[in-house]
């Protein structure tokens, strides 16, 4: 094939990154993955050769390790970036800050110093609602004020965010960053070929509700059921992850042009849906039992917030396709997919 265009994903073959790939390949778009599989499984690589019509590339690397990137950067024309790759719990950072701040930082320095080097001047980094932490209104714009990280996951993402500020103000810097900062990625691709499958046990609520209906964990736990929300569990912001991944691909069309020298867009749907209703809607379309069970609050937890997405649909020409039920469908395909691959 001539001309394609090569974008290198950094954590490609992980949740959100798998699904990427898929669009970037319906784009018209080679992916070049960088992943080194730390929380990722190799079988990934297959399912996307097989989704994909435009062969992915891919490299076991870890992409702090700058020499081995540079060989990449030398070796393939690259027209732009995805930096996916990130730890990603919030729960786990408590408790390693130190590998969150090596992994999240030095990945996102190591690939900018290369693309500078390189001339590759579009960048789309993967950030997250957690930067603006407990918000004074439940529905926030780019604009709201971010509050103080509670946790190193959240303040990996801020620290993320400011170091592409300053380095936008550099002398020798052409990086044009797009930032995404997204609310709650669930949902799987329709085919049940990959979806969300971290090697630990899983932190985010859609895996654990899809395991625990399939009684390979046991019942999961409510965080809070006496919050100021209608039905007193926390309330989030969930967006299908092809909706999400379909906002990288605006986003690279969108840097050929871009406004700014950098630019912050929210990605979600602009609807809340609370923890239970998430539940009872899981139960009543897949015809199956949630085991859960009510408990105190967890610290920590933001009680409702939910994504402004004016900028991005003005700006991006992007807006939430999937519905929630849809979302719900495709993990739970998933899900028994994995159950009859005997993948765990
Ligand atoms: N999933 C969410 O709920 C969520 C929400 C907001 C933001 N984000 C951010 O989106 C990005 C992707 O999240 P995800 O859910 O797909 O996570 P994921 O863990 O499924 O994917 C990350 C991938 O990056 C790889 N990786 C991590 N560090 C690496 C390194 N140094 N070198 C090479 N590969 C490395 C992992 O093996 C994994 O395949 C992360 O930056 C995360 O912080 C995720």
């Amino acid at each position: 094939m001539k001309h394609l265009k090569n974008i290198l994903v950094t954590g490609g073959a992980g949740y959100i990154g798998s699904h990427t790939v898929t669009k970037l390949s319906e784009a018209g778009f080679r992916a070049i993955v960088v992943d080194d599989f730390r929380n990722s499984y190799q079988s990934v690589i297959e399912n996307l050769n097989e989704l994909c019509l435009i062969k992915p590339l891919f490299f076991n690397v870890d992409c702090t390790n700058r020499v081995v990137l540079k060989r990449i950067f030398e070796t393939h024309h690259i027209y732009g970036v995805i930096h996916f790759a990130a730890y990603k719990s919030v729960e786990d950072s408590i408790n390693k800050p130190a590998a969150y701040f090596q992994n999240n930082i030095n990945s996102l320095v190591t690939i900018t110093e290369l693309m500078n080097e390189f001339n590759v001047d579009k960048l789309v980094f993967s950030s997250s609602c957690t930067v603006y932490g407990e918000p004074d209104s439940i529905m926030v714009s780019e604009d709201s004020p971010l509050q103080e990280a509670k946790t190193p996951y959240g303040y990996s993402k801020q620290v993320g965010e400011d170091f592409l500020k300053f380095l936008v103000k550099s002398e020798d810097n052409i990086i044009k960053p797009i930032i995404l900062r997204y609310f709650n990625p669930v949902g799987a691709h329709p085919s049940g070929l990959i979806g969300e499958l971290p090697i630990n046990k899983p932190r985010n609520l859609m895996p654990l509700v899809c395991q625990s209906a399939a009684e390979m964990i046991g019942p999961i736990k409510v965080f809070g059921t006496d919050y100021d929300t209608p039905d007193g569990s926390c309330i989030r912001d969930f967006i299908h992850v092809l909706d999400l991944a379909d906002a990288h691909i605006k986003s690279l069309d969108y840097a050929k042009q871009m406004d700014e020298p950098l630019e912050v867009f929210n990605v979600g749907t602009g609807r809340g849906t609370s923890v239970l209703e998430l539940i009872n809607s899981f139960q009543a379309i897949n015809h199956i039992e949630v085991p859960h069970v009510l408990g105190e609050r967890r610290d920590g937890d933001i009680v409702k917030i939910y994504a402004d997405t004016t900028k991005i649909n003005n700006k991006l020409n992007w807006s939430s396709q999937y519905s929630m039920e849809d979302a719900i469908a495709h993990s739970w395909n998933w899900q028994q997919n994995l159950l009859s691959q005997k993948v765990f």
